[in-house]
């Protein structure tokens, strides 16, 4: 597949087959991630294969995503957060260059994956990984084989209107969805601050609903 066709045929997916994915093959993905740019060439991302299924339990447990129960690995990526550029956090940035390589890269292995920041609060992310204070947890990516051949997913704006030419001039520049609003904020603030045995059991469950519902693949 040329590279376009990669890119475009990426799609996040949240059914996953039970097959478990050969190790050299979840190596030869993340060895495209280090391939990303990164700010001062500084490289300092860490990823973290996590195949135990009591290790999964207890992010979802912590307030993750239920969907990290359903793939059959996942990755923790993680990123040294001691930039001096802290006005454009460039080590989020780094970071996210090596996830969508590393998702590319999934696709043209023939798998499929989903970046997910539904996770617990970076502090107990740290303790259940032993993970060192100055590393920043950034997202997990889920990896295995699909379960179905994912839907397309289509661009919400006109390709168009997308583009400025020397200044921002672009015609809608309002919020495709909810996600930026006060309430959606607060809610997500909220959520982290809510003790284990609310996240846990109902309210977890309901968030999933609702994702899974919302997104068909
Ligand atoms: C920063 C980031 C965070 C995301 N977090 C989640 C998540 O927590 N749960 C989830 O199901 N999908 C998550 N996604 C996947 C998006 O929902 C998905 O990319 C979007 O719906 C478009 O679908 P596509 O990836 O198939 O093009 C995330 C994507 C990004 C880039």
């Amino acid at each position: 597949m040329d590279l376009i066709d990669v890119i475009k045929k990426r799609r996040s997916t949240r059914r996953f087959k039970p097959d478990n994915v050969p190790d050299d093959l979840i190596k030869k993905i993340i060895e495209a991630a280090v391939w990303a740019p990164s700010a001062c060439n500084m490289q300092g991302w860490r990823f973290i294969i996590v195949d135990d299924s009591k290790l999964k339990e207890k992010m979802v447990d912590n307030g993750g995503a239920v969907i990290i129960k359903s793939a059959p690995v996942g990755i923790l990526v993680a990123y040294d957060e001691r930039t001096g550029n802290t006005e454009y956090q460039d080590h989020i940035q780094s970071a996210a260059a090596a996830i969508q390589n590393l998702l590319l890269a999934a696709t043209h292995y023939g798998l499929g994956s989903c970046w997910v920041c539904q996770l617990p609060l970076k502090s107990r992310v740290r303790k259940i990984f032993g993970m060192p204070k100055n590393f920043s947890p950034i997202a997990y990516i889920l990896l295995g084989y699909s379960e179905r051949e994912p839907k397309e997913v289509g661009r919400i704006h006109p390709f168009e209107n997308l583009i400025g030419r020397n200044r921002f001039n672009h015609s809608s520049p309002q919020q495709a969805s909810h996600s930026g609003s006060f309430f959606y904020r607060f809610s997500r603030k909220a959520y982290y601050l809510l003790p284990l045995f609310i996240k846990k059991g109902f309210l977890n469950k309901f968030i999933d609903k609702k994702f899974v519902k919302k997104f068909d693949n």
